[in-house]
């Protein structure tokens, strides 16, 4: 297929094609047309559905990336499980593999699990015939190149390595407009001669279309670190208003206008100021939980604390909400029907991973509710294996687990999700919710009936005044 291999400028792949490795290959390919972009891994099933005719099988909903993929796909850019293949012809190899926190041994629940990682870094050193640059895209703790620099060494061929740090910075829903436009691209590589003719190469990719006073060159630790910093800082910024939330339902303040009070000082900014139900996403409280974990081993115990924090006040957050759908459910939640409203962690992608909607649904499960589910992206399956292993992971025995599970639904429509519920609990902030038509949902409740807002997209006064009694974060 990819007869005409000898006429491209540059020979490249990608390890790991998820959310992060599909589209920035992509984007790279689109960009940079002379380049041949191999996107490869272990799982089957998924380089199949990228592979797919339709990209309504594509195993990421990303908007934009099915249309480039499929200008792509075939020209200069090619989904494969062939990972031997794609190591030995490849001259740059990007490792996007995932990498969670540890579910055993030490610094389990904080460390990152680095399994995926070392298992690429042993193949590429087994396979490798040629020279290479290594890039750790994946989002890993600082040092981790020393790391996969040791294991490289064990390539018989004696071929040398450079290993780079580029972190991805892309954020789901917007991740072909962020890779289009980035505010920056890092990039980290040795200081040395080797070091950083290899950054060069690599700059030289990302100038096609990135201007150069954006593409920002640090030492190795200094990448790495970054990464997990600027996940920290944001997250500390939705935990920090959403705990003002708090206060603001005691005292009468408004939230939303607290944050675009404090948000219009240029040195604070606007954004990451939107007040929620809790933070949720793949990486968010990985990292943190990582940063953590490598302060508490440097022994670093206060600033270790001090992040861990931002953590505790996202709990407190999703806690604090099914509380509140509990109360004024006149504190008895045993039996009643509840309407949940986005399981996506946010709006625009397919991807629930540690979504507030998983710890507020399986916390009203627990207190006798049965909840129905609409979302628009994430299949029924994906919803009920993310409570299944919430359910789990707390201990809870697998007898109690499939009654819990008999008690949540999933539905076609916003209409049938809506009839003959006690509630209606917002969750993500799809756009298509904000259209809804209330009036005509209201009349098919049972009354009282209830409206959470979870992420301050619906017109509350409207809302009262159709007959609703309503929650919205951070106002009495
Ligand atoms: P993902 O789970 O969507 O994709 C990872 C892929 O790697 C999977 O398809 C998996 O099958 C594959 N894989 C695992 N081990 C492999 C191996 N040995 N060989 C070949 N393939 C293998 O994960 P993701 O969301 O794309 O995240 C990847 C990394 O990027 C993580 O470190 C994450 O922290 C970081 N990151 C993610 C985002 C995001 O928005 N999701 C943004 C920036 C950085
Ligand atoms: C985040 C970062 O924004 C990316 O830069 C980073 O690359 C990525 O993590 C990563 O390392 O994985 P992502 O998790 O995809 O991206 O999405 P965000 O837009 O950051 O949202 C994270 C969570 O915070 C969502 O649940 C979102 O709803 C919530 N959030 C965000 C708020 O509650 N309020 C806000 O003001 C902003």
């Amino acid at each position: 297929m990819i007869s005409e291999a000898l006429n491209y400028s540059k020979k490249i792949c990608c390890i790991g094609a998820g959310y992060v490795g599909a589209p920035t290959m992509a984007v790279i390919a689109d960009m940079c047309p002379t380049i041949l972009v191999k996107v490869v891994d272990i799982s089957i099933d998924k380089i199949t559905r990228w592979n797919s005719k339709s990209s309504d099988d594509f195993p990421v909903y990303e908007p934009g990336l099915s249309e480039i993929i499929l200008r792509c796909r075939g020209k200069n850019l090619f989904f494969s499980n062939d990972i031997d293949e794609a190591i030995t012809t490849s001259e740059i190899i990007f490792v996007a593999v995932n990498t969670p926190t540890k579910t055993y041994g030490e610094g389990k629940g904080m460390a990152a699990d680095l399994t995926y990682i070392e298992q690429c870094a042993r193949r590429i050193a087994q396979k490798s015939k040629s020279n290479k640059i290594i890039v750790e895209k994946s989002t890993i703790p600082v040092r981790t190149a020393q790391t996969l620099n040791n294991i490289l060494k064990t390539n018989e061929s004696k071929c040398k390595f450079q290993v780079l740090s580029n972190p991805e910075f892309l954020a789901e829903g917007t991740a072909v407009e962020d890779l289009s436009k980035s505010d920056r691209v890092l990039i980290g590589g040795e200081d040395s001669k080797d070091g950083k003719k290899a950054v060069k190469e690599l700059v030289d990719i990302y100038k096609n279309w990135i201007p150069e006073e954006k593409i920002i060159t640090t030492n190795l630790w200094s990448s790495e670190l970054s990464k997990l910093v600027a996940n920290a800082f944001l997250a500390q910024r939705v935990s920090s208003i959403n705990s003002i939330s708090a206060l603001c339902e005691e005292t009468g303040a408004d939230v939303n206008e607290v944050a675009r009070a404090i948000g219009s000082d240029s040195r604070i900014g606007n954004k990451f100021l939107n007040s929620s139900v809790g933070f949720g996403g793949s990486c968010f409280q990985k990292d943190i939980l990582n940063l953590v974990y490598i302060c508490q081993s440097y022994g670093l115990n206060e600033v270790a604390e001090y992040w861990n924090n931002v953590i505790k006040i996202n709990d407190y957050q999703k806690n604090r909400f099914s509380s509140k759908i509990r109360e004024k459910l006149f504190n008895n939640l045993n039996d009643k029907d509840i309407s949940i409203f986005g399981w996506a962690f946010k709006k625009n992608t397919n991807d629930s991973r540690e979504s507030a909607s998983i710890y507020v649904s399986s916390n009203l499960l627990l207190e006798g509710a049965k909840i129905r589910v609409y979302d628009p992206q994430v299949s029924s399956n994906k919803i009920l294996n993310d409570l299944k292993y919430l359910f789990e992971s707390k201990n809870i025995n697998d007898d109690q687990i499939s009654a819990l599970l008999k008690k949540v639904k999933i539905s076609g429509s916003i209409e049938q999700n809506a009839k003959n519920s006690n509630a209606l609990v917002f969750l993500t902030e799809w756009d298509e919710f904000k259209v809804i038509n209330f009036s005509k949902l209201y009349k098919t409740m049972v009354k009282p009936s209830f409206i959470f807002d979870g992420r301050k997209i619906l017109d509350i006064d409207k809302l009262e005044k159709i007959g609703f009694d309503c929650y919205e974060i951070g106002k009495k």
